[in-house]
């Protein structure tokens, strides 16, 4: 039963319909000294889904102590061990899959669907990040390959982990963003010291058990919520933390970077990732990537598709097959109907209300509003917006919620170069029948990555995922996130001559 295992997590018992959560301290569940909480209100209904702990500076300071002590033991537990343990991780979240679906929607507005891949992409990541951690290696190299060396020196080149990992995840993916820096920090022999956002911060409690249940050592995993205000830069400037992993804005990405200064960082920050729609594009194909990736969990994903680059020729065709896509695909509303599909609730009513001011600032600038533009709540219309140029914040910005513009270019340089003069570079995507000219396009863009007829997206989550520019440090994806959770350490051997 959920109540059972999840009992220690709450203050009250957990079967109660609002959570008090406690933080974890990487020994056990505990209320702050503080005695302050921050409460987490449901995008969807504006319930009280719980509330959080706000942990203190010298709680702070308590966590990261016991994590500096034990990752050394972390370290020397056998990888296999490690292994076994982020398996039966996985196997806890497969068990309360059902729950944990309904706590996602509830906490961050996810459609079921949403919320319900969310949860099972969580645990197949883990496995997956527990399986690929079994073959990543250290190499020897000999001395004599490089001139005036002769083979004097050996070098073994071991992977060594990094040290305490703090780990950072967004309120998008919460769960499944939390775990893509947990696991893999964990099963390269580092500790963890996890600070969930403040909506999805209870679903990161529950995260935080799984590992405790499954058996990760006192101290090597420890869970501190709080705002960032509070606690965010203490934490990431605390000289006990060996490295940084982060998910969310650029601006916060920008901030935590010059407050860790030499310490390797893994972030991915935000986009505003477009589309070139050449003129033999299936157009079919493309509108419909084009409104699942503008518009699938109400545009909040860093890899949604934010703005479509076509000639005028090009435009007259593009905008009525993705209207008629819209019409097809979109069902818009309260995030608990069933009917809907695609576009539920945005964050907040606060959120919402800033996505409908930079549509009217748009609006004002010469764009026109083909569709949407208003807001219910914390649900935006899924929203049309044409005549837009790159520096219109509808462009410029990372906007997340459901709005998609349309940029009419002269020819395709000028969409590259329009896409390559932006301070986002995370993913695009060309859409054309023909492969080769979308290859030849695809060298010259300025992105993390490229997708040729199909709308950005981070997954399958073992391909490389990596923004450029204001989009991201580093590269996630299974084995280049084990890379970066860990570091070369090489070890000369100079022979007796
Ligand atoms: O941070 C990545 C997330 O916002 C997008 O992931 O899987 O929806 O492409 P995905």
């Amino acid at each position: 039963m959920p109540a059972d295992f999840f009992n220690d997590i709450t203050v009250q018992p957990h079967t109660d319909s609002s959570l008090a959560c406690k933080y974890f301290d990487g020994k056990a569940w505990q209320v702050s000294r503080s005695g302050k909480t921050v409460s987490v209100m449901s995008p969807a209904d504006a319930s009280l889904v719980g509330t959080l702990q706000i942990v203190t500076h010298e709680e702070i300071d308590e966590a990261l102590l016991k994590a500096k002590k034990a990752q050394i033991a972390w370290e020397h537990t056998p990888l296999h061990a490690r292994v076994k343990i982020v398996h039966l991780a996985s196997d806890w979240i497969r068990q309360f899959e059902e729950y944990l679906t309904a706590l996602l929607m509830r906490e961050v507005g996810k459609t079921h669907d949403d919320a319900k891949s969310e949860i099972l992409r969580t645990a197949d990541l883990m496995d997956y990040f527990a399986d690929e951690a079994q073959s990543i290696k250290g190499e020897t190299l000999d001395s004599d390959n490089f001139p005036g060396f002769d083979k004097g020196r050996i070098a073994l080149i071991e992977r060594a982990a990094q040290g305490v990992v703090l780990c950072i995840a967004p309120f998008n993916y919460p769960i499944n963003l939390a775990a893509s820096k947990i696991a893999p920090a964990l099963l390269m022999g580092n500790a963890v010291v996890f600070k969930p956002p403040t909506q999805g911060g209870i679903i990161g409690v529950h995260l935080t058990q799984a590992f405790v249940k499954a058996g990760v050592p006192e101290g090597v995993i420890s869970c501190l919520t709080g705002g960032g205000a509070e606690i965010g830069e203490y934490l990431v400037s605390h000289p006990m933390v060996d490295m940084v992993a982060f998910t969310g804005s650029s601006e916060t990405g920008v901030a935590i970077a010059s407050k860790a200064p030499m310490k390797p960082l893994l972030f991915e920050c935000g986009g505003n990732n477009p589309s070139i729609v050449l003129p033999d594009a299936d157009m079919m194909l493309t509108a419909r990537e084009i409104v699942k990736g503008s518009f699938s969990y109400a545009g909040q994903r860093c890899t949604a598709i934010k703005y479509v680059l076509a000639t005028p020729e090009v435009m007259e065709k593009v905008i009525p097959t993705v209207e008629k896509t819209m019409d097809e695909l979109i069902h818009e509303g309260d995030s608990r109907s069933p009917e809907t599909k695609m576009v539920g609730p945005v964050v907040s009513e606060k959120v919402a209300q800033e996505i409908v001011d930079v549509i009217e600032e748009a609006r004002i600038q010469g764009g026109v509003v083909l569709r949407g533009g208003t807001r219910k709540g914390a649900v935006v219309s899924a929203t049309l917006l044409s005549n837009v140029t790159p520096s219109m914040r509808v462009v410029s910005c990372e906007i997340f919620g459901p709005v998609l513009s349309f940029v009419t270019v002269k020819d395709t340089a000028e969409a590259v170069s329009i896409i390559n003069g932006s301070t986002y570079g995370l993913q695009a995507s060309v859409f054309t029948k023909d492969e080769g000219t979308g290859l030849v396009v695809a060298g010259t863009l300025n992105t993390g990555t490229v997708q040729i007829n199909g709308s950005p997206q981070r997954g399958p989550d073992h391909f490389p995922f990596l923004g450029i520019k204001h989009s991201g440090v580093g590269v996630q994806g299974v084995r280049y996130s084990l890379e970066a959770m860990s570091r070369l350490r090489p070890i000369v051997i100079n022979k007796p001559s």
